[in-house]
């Protein structure tokens, strides 16, 4: 890189009080040694939309399970789902599956260092693309991501949306000609951690960062104004009412479609609308020969609520409310445990299998309905 004109000398000097830093301060994350590009996608994939925290649970038992594109490959989908559970955005693993077969089909597997070449795997888009290539193979590419676009926003008072394409094209060509040749993976993560640590989306600690006396924002003193915020649609809320029906110690469960929200989870039986338990006892009799469960004996027990329970012994006890956030729409919940009779497990097949409380325990669900499972 020739340093005469001044702006190529910032330029240098971003990079280099970066590097610094980084090397410095750089968070040992167990993804950052003995790094493949294998490791490195799942990594990637994992940190996508998830905090590094819970990544730190899941990523070692994952490679360990599946340490290479060809056993993620010949896996099942609902096993692969299952060592997911609980991170979210179930479409990161399917794809990871789908991406394992193409590997082994097209790359003899293992993941090729050229970026033309490793875009055409599905499930990998330009972020990963530029992650994969730089940080497992030193290729000079960007990986912008929203830390990346928050810190050039910030850099060069650019009040930009961060999710328009407009913005990311204008960020990695901004990205791309800050790249030092001899670190590109080292710049990127570096990036990451700044992101992560520094110039966090609120509050940022700017007395710490390298990069103060460089950033427009700082100068001006208007960090938290960059980069722009996109108006707020208010996010569509459903109610659900989740039914956890017990027959004899099976339990039904149903999985769910192979596209959509939530796509090849378990889930417990759920009814739209938030229900009362005469509604909920309403449904049950759609599906199940109520009249054929035993009636209460008033004149034997002589209890109090003897009177309470002089139709049948159908058990419908409130689980509680819970709500979940998914990215684009929340869920409001109300729960109910069910407990029918073995005899009646043949009905149950119109509303689900009903499974062993060991095959139950194996299956992967949907985190939404987490407060039931
Ligand atoms: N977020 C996404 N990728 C990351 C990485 N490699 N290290 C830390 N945080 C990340």
């Amino acid at each position: 890189m020739a340093l005469s004109d001044p702006a190529q000398k910032e330029l240098a000097a971003i990079s280099s009080s970066l590097l610094s830093w980084f090397y410095e301060n750089r968070r040992d994350l167990p993804w950052r040694f003995a790094r493949t590009p294998y490791s490195t996608w799942i990594s990637e994939a994992m940190l996508q939309q998830t905090r590094v925290a819970t990544v730190l649970d899941y990523y070692p038992r994952f490679l360990k399970r599946f340490p290479d594109p060809s056993s993620l490959a010949k896996a099942t989908e609902d096993e692969v789902l299952k060592f997911w559970e609980g991170l979210g955005y179930y479409s990161r693993a399917r794809n990871l599956k789908r991406g394992a077969e193409y590997i082994c089909e097209h790359f003899g597997g293992t993941l090729p260092s050229d970026p033309d070449l490793l875009i055409t795997i599905p499930g990998i888009g330009p972020y990963m693309q530029g992650a994969i290539a730089s940080l497992a193979y030193d290729v000079a590419i960007p990986a912008v991501d929203g830390n990346c676009i928050r810190i050039y926003c910030r850099l060069h008072s650019l009040p930009l949306v961060p999710s328009e394409q407009s913005t990311y094209k204008e960020i990695y060509k901004r990205v791309s000609s800050d790249l030092p040749e001899d670190a590109p993976g080292d710049f990127n993560e570096a990036l990451m951690d700044l992101g992560s640590l520094i110039c966090t989306p609120r509050s940022p600690k700017c007395d710490a960062c390298p990069l103060h006396a460089n950033c427009s924002a700082y100068l001006l003193g208007k960090q938290e104004d960059f980069p722009a915020k996109k108006e707020k649609k208010e996010t569509p809320t459903e109610d659900h009412t989740i039914l956890k029906i017990y027959v004899g110690n099976k339990i039904i469960v149903k999985k769910r479609p192979a596209r959509g929200l939530l796509a090849g989870l378990y889930e417990l039986v759920d009814i739209p609308g938030i229900k009362t338990s005469s509604e909920v006892r309403a449904f049950l009799s759609e599906h199940f020969s109520l009249e054929s469960l035993p009636k209460s004996d008033s004149t034997k027990s002589g209890s109090e609520d003897s009177y309470e329970h002089s139709k049948d012994l159908l058990d419908i006890r409130p689980i509680g409310k819970s709500r979940h956030v998914f990215s684009h729409l929340k869920w409001n919940m109300l729960g109910y445990e069910i407990h029918l009779p073995a005899f009646l497990e043949k009905e149950a097949a119109s509303l689900g299998e009903a499974v062993s409380p060991r095959k139950y325990k194996s299956l992967a669900f949907a985190s939404a309905i987490r407060a039931y499972r």
